[in-house]
């Protein structure tokens, strides 16, 4: 990450074309830890080319295991030498998904000492549901300095009722329960796409998970797992961010090799503002034919409309005709992107931190604008694409976090987009 980089974006023209889908970040981000509970080697497939993942190797390889990885083709983890427990403090800082090492190290060998993650600053983002759950099944857990410290003779199974639907909870608690002795039964589980995902993956390794993308997830530990091939499903932000990039252009996008029914709640909010939306196999065509409609978004745990989709939806509701409302219901402070949409001519009020009322404006116009988190990054993407002129975008390398090659994507759409380095 440089200080000085810049992505230069001139918009205004409408993206047209066809575009593939990367894997999925928050699935890969599950699985790579993951493979330290197998007592054999594992290859991942479609993994995406970005920064966390890079991350993860580099941890891996702190912990002893022996990682073969090529970008942007598949990664071999033997983990067979890795006598390590401890993650420090910059390698865990560098990401959030750092914290699933506590789950997969506790899984393997009954002892984790894992610096507090990082990632993206949109609340508090406290992980007491973990701790929670790695106590339930039998581990003394203690948080000192920063690092969280768990330890475990023996895991046993339990039942674990979340108290609210914890995406990186059900992760991290699921991991540690595959080599739990017994029944773990995980309630008010999270259901997002890369949780089956994981639960696909371990299962291929020989573990029993039952029940992976409902509320209620039962798992049989084992004391051993084995290897495997895998390949991690679609990014489905990335589809979504494409998506409403092509909505925001007024443009016609097919985005191949992804899993449209994990779009669901998207395509139905675009086909609500007036755009044409039609999935067919792996694919999904995006085209905005005519007036786009204001509309009220609601973000809410899979299968509702997600998250990490909130920000560039406010990038795409900034120039539609009427007042929209978005709220957030998953964190409370996940509108960093708002003042810098405002510096492009954007009309946006955000009232009691967790709702932004929108009033379109005729068009935005090129800004300077900085990231602040990475679908802040996505959000100003979209609007640099959508604005009249060029806009800078300063802090760039939160977006490398999770798009893969963004820019080559965006370029292969008829986008004139680039970086730029200034001394
Ligand atoms: C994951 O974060 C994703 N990150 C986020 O994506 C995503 O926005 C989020 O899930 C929701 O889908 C990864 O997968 C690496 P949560 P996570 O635990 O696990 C509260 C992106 O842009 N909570 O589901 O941190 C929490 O504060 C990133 O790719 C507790 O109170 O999300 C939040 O309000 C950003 N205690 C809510 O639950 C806990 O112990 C949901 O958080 C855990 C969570």
């Amino acid at each position: 990450m440089s200080g000085k980089e810049r992505m230069l974006i001139t918009g205004g023209q409408p993206l047209q074309g066809e575009v593939r889908v990367s894997g999925g970040k928050n699935a890969s981000v599950a699985l790579i830890p993951a493979t330290l509970l197998s007592d054999e080697p594992c290859v991942i497939e479609n993994l995406p080319d970005i920064d966390d993942v890079h991350a993860l190797v580099d941890i891996l390889r702190s912990l002893g295991a022996e990682v073969d990885y090529q970008p942007g083709a598949q990664m071999r983890v033997d983990p067979r030498h890795a006598d390590g427990y401890t993650v420090g403090y910059e390698d865990a800082q560098r990401l959030r998904a750092s914290y699933y090492f506590i789950g997969a190290l506790l899984g393997r060998r009954g002892k984790a000492h894992v610096s507090t993650p990082g990632g993206c600053r949109i609340g508090q983002r406290p992980i007491d549901q973990h701790l929670k759950g790695f106590r339930a099944l039998g581990a003394e857990v203690e948080e000192r300095s920063g690092m969280v410290q768990a330890e475990a003779d023996r895991l046993v199974g339990n039942v674990i009722s979340f108290d609210m639907a914890t995406v990186g909870g059900t992760i991290n608690v699921m991991l540690a329960a595959c080599k739990a002795e017994g029944q773990t039964t995980l309630i008010n589980a999270a259901k997002e796409p890369h949780i089956v995902d994981l639960a696909n993956f371990l299962n291929s390794m020989g573990a029993t998970i039952r029940g992976a993308g409902t509320d209620v997830i039962r798992i049989t530990g084992h004391p051993r797992l084995h290897g495997t091939v895998y390949q991690v499903i679609p990014d489905q932000i990335e589809t979504g961010t494409l998506m409403i990039a092509a909505a925001a252009t007024h443009g016609d996008v097919t985005v191949h090799d992804c899993i449209p029914i994990h779009m669901d709640a998207l395509s139905v909010k675009l086909l609500e503002m007036g755009m044409m939306v039609t999935a067919t196999g792996d694919s999904i065509r995006v085209r905005s034919t005519g007036p786009q409609r204001s509309v009220k978004v609601t973000t809410q745990v899979y299968p509702g409309f997600p998250t990490d989709l909130q920000q560039p939806m406010c990038a795409l509701l900034t120039t539609v005709p009427g007042t929209s409302r978005v709220e957030e219901t998953i964190f409370e402070s996940r509108f960093r992107h708002v003042d810098e949409l405002n510096r492009m001519g954007a009309n946006i009020t955000v009232i009691e931190q967790r709702t932004a009322l929108i009033t379109g404006v005729p068009e935005l116009y090129g800004a300077p604008v900085t990231v602040t988190d990475l679908r802040a990054g996505a959000a100003l993407l979209v609007a640099g694409l959508m604005a009249r002129g060029q806009t800078e975008i300063y802090e760039p390398w939160y977006i490398d976090r999770g798009y893969e090659h963004i820019e080559e994507k965006l370029r292969s759409l008829g986008a004139t987009i680039r970086r730029e380095v200034s001394q």
